[in-house]
């Protein structure tokens, strides 16, 4: 099965909805217009009602950045699968910043992803070390129990995308180098091998994500284990997404003619 490559921009907790429309506004027609890659994009709650009537009739998916495990009841403040089901095909989680910011617990992210697929949500489910973890050479003793703590007792399914996004490459400009990223993602699929089978960790797509701009996009997709990306920052600029998602589509295609590079 070929890996149809991913791109998805967490927007984090940026953009007012009134900002939200305007970005998606100025990247719809062009992002729509490249084929061959999966595009994701992932802004705050709010915006998700009005960007979801936005992207309908094109090729641009919607994920949620975050969700509860129950389903619903007494938890002020929390969104659930249910109510992200009717606007999303995707949910992030297990993304470092809830890890670490709010104490979000190997425990809780395997309930989360348990639940999303039971109610039809796509986890991009995300790992990676912290700096000192990385200096101690512990970055796979993480990652493994990471992967082995959140899909513990989840049955193999497609319908997962993981990123790795090393904590100390998040908003630093400090990227992982393509080969870096490369190895632990190859580490990730000997992982769901071992957890599931070998040919379910040769199809789900693995992403990089950690300072990914356009002008270092080519280097993490031109690896063939690298399915895609995890953009933060960058997928804040119509320009910089556009042109990660158009390398994406020129580096793994690239024997296909313009058109389908969504060139004017
Ligand atoms: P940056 O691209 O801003 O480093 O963020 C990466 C990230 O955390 C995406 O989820």
């Amino acid at each position: 099965m070929m890996r149809v490559p991913f791109v998805a921009g967490n927007w984090k907790m940026n953009t007012t909805v009134t900002e939200a429309e305007e970005l998606v506004y100025d990247m719809l027609d062009r992002l729509d217009r490249v084929e061959g890659v999966e595009k994701v994009l992932c802004p705050p709650f709010v915006a998700l009602v009005s960007i979801n009537m936005m992207l309908r009739g094109s090729s641009i998916k919607l994920g949620a950045q975050n969700m509860h495990f129950e389903t619903l009841g007494a938890y002020t403040g929390e969104i659930s699968p249910l109510m992200l089901g009717e606007l999303c095909e995707f949910v992030i989680l297990g993304h470092s910043e809830r890890r670490w910011y709010f104490g979000e617990t190997d425990e809780m992210i395997n309930k989360k992803v348990k639940v999303a697929l039971s109610h039809g949500l796509k986890p991009i489910f995300c790992v990676g070390e912290r700096l000192e973890e990385n200096e101690a050479g512990k970055t796979r003793e993480v990652i493994d129990r990471q992967v082995m703590a959140a899909l513990d007792d989840v049955s193999p399914t497609h319908d997962l995308v993981i990123a790795y996004e090393p904590v100390w490459a998040i908003g630093t400009g400090r990227a992982a180098s393509g080969e870096q990223a490369a190895v632990t993602i190859k580490f990730i699929r000997s992982i769901l091998a071992k957890l599931w089978n070998r040919d379910i960790a040769q199809d789900l797509r693995i992403l990089y994500g950690g300072s990914v701009t356009s002008n270092n996009i080519a280097e993490f997709i031109s690896q063939p284990e690298i399915d895609g990306a995890l953009v933060g920052g960058a997928s804040l600029k119509a320009e910089d997404f556009l042109g990660i998602v158009t390398q994406t589509a020129e580096i793994k295609y690239p024997h296909l003619p313009s058109p389908f590079k969504g060139e004017e």
